[in-house]
């Protein structure tokens, strides 16, 4: 019941729901709990060792995994002579944007991102993740082309050249207000939400995807949870206090076919043995045998089959 009036205040009171999430998951995410930007940082997809990482080791695992295939995007990318921005939703303390640009860093080939934008709706990781970020990613980013002094925290999402903008806002309204005019028409968005799109509405969600799909080129990687019903979530995450519902993402693949995504399912229960051919062995490894019950990861793309085919070669 009170999930339900949560999950409904979310939809009408966007502003409402994000306060009430931000004082409710600041009590569960925390450096305790979540897999922190330092971890992510100081680790490689070789070095990972989930038993490591008691709390939350599926979100290290497909951070990871996520990284590797952005990097692979950023790799195709720069063969093609295209450039590339990184929009990460749902940014938490954030470990998926160190590892996507960690990664995208320790290619063989000199890569760079045009623009890096990180969302989220709460105060307190928001807050470590604007403090930490470009101190402890310091000259790792910097030799990404995205200095300190770039740092956004401000305004609509706007992909400015050499910008890393953190915004701590809502993800729907950031993204359906997000002005697209610096994204050449050629430039790759690679946009990567990890344990992220399972609180939003699906109604929300397609508005989020509907917006998405109108800008061209855009690689959309997801690691999350199905139906939301994974043992870690019954036992921890489906509590009325939790902020707003957990909706899981059981129409989510079909919604964004519906907006013209292709997509590729990479790892779930329900395509089992369908392996990342891209993420290395010991994270493939690591991913199976740590996804919950309901994990799944996800490629897709709005661009054309060809644009899919060498995009989401990876798999
Ligand atoms: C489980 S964390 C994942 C964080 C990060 N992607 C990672 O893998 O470490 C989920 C995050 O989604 C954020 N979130 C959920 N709904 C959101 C919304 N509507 N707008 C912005 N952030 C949202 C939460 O605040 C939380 O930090």
């Amino acid at each position: 019941m009170a999930n339900r009036v949560l999950g409904e205040a979310n939809l009408r009171f966007p502003d409402v729901a994000g306060v009430l999430a931000d004082s409710n998951y600041s009590i569960y995410f925390n450096r305790k709990t979540m897999a922190d930007i330092g971890i992510t940082l100081d680790t490689t997809p070789a070095e990972i060792n989930l038993d490591e990482f008691e709390s939350m080791p599926h979100l290290v695992a497909t951070n990871w995994a996520i990284a590797e295939m952005a990097q692979y995007i950023c790799e195709q990318a720069a063969t093609e002579g295209r450039r590339v921005h990184l929009l990460d939703l749902c940014s938490g303390s954030g470990s998926t944007l160190a590892a996507a640009t960690a990664a995208i860093h320790g290619s063989d080939r000199e890569l760079s991102l045009q623009s890096v934008t990180g969302i989220d709706v709460t105060t307190p990781l928001y807050e470590q993740l604007a403090k930490d970020f470009p101190s402890r990613a310091g000259d790792k980013l910097t030799s990404l082309g995205i200095g300190t002094e770039q740092l956004v925290t401000e305004g609509d999402i706007n992909f400015q050249p050499g910008q890393l903008q953190l915004l701590n806002t809502d993800v729907v309204g950031a993204i359906k207000e997000l002005d697209d005019k610096a994204i050449g028409s050629g430039d790759v968005v690679i946009v990567t939400a990890n344990y992220g799109l399972h609180r939003i509405p699906l109604i929300q969600k397609r508005q989020i995807f509907t917006k998405l799909a109108s800008i061209p080129n855009v690689v959309v990687l997801i690691g999350d949870l199905r139906q939301n019903c994974s043992e870690i979530n019954r036992c921890h995450f489906n509590l009325a206090n939790n902020g707003p519902l957990n909706t899981g993402n059981i129409y989510l693949g079909r919604t964004m076919g519906k907006l013209g995504f292709e997509q590729r399912r990479i790892l779930g229960r329900a395509r089992d043995g369908f392996d990342p051919s891209y993420v290395q062995d010991n994270l493939r490894e690591n991913l199976k045998k740590k996804l919950p019950d309901d994990g799944f990861v996800l490629a897709a793309t709005n661009g054309d089959s060809d644009f899919a085919q060498r995009y989401l070669g990876f798999i």
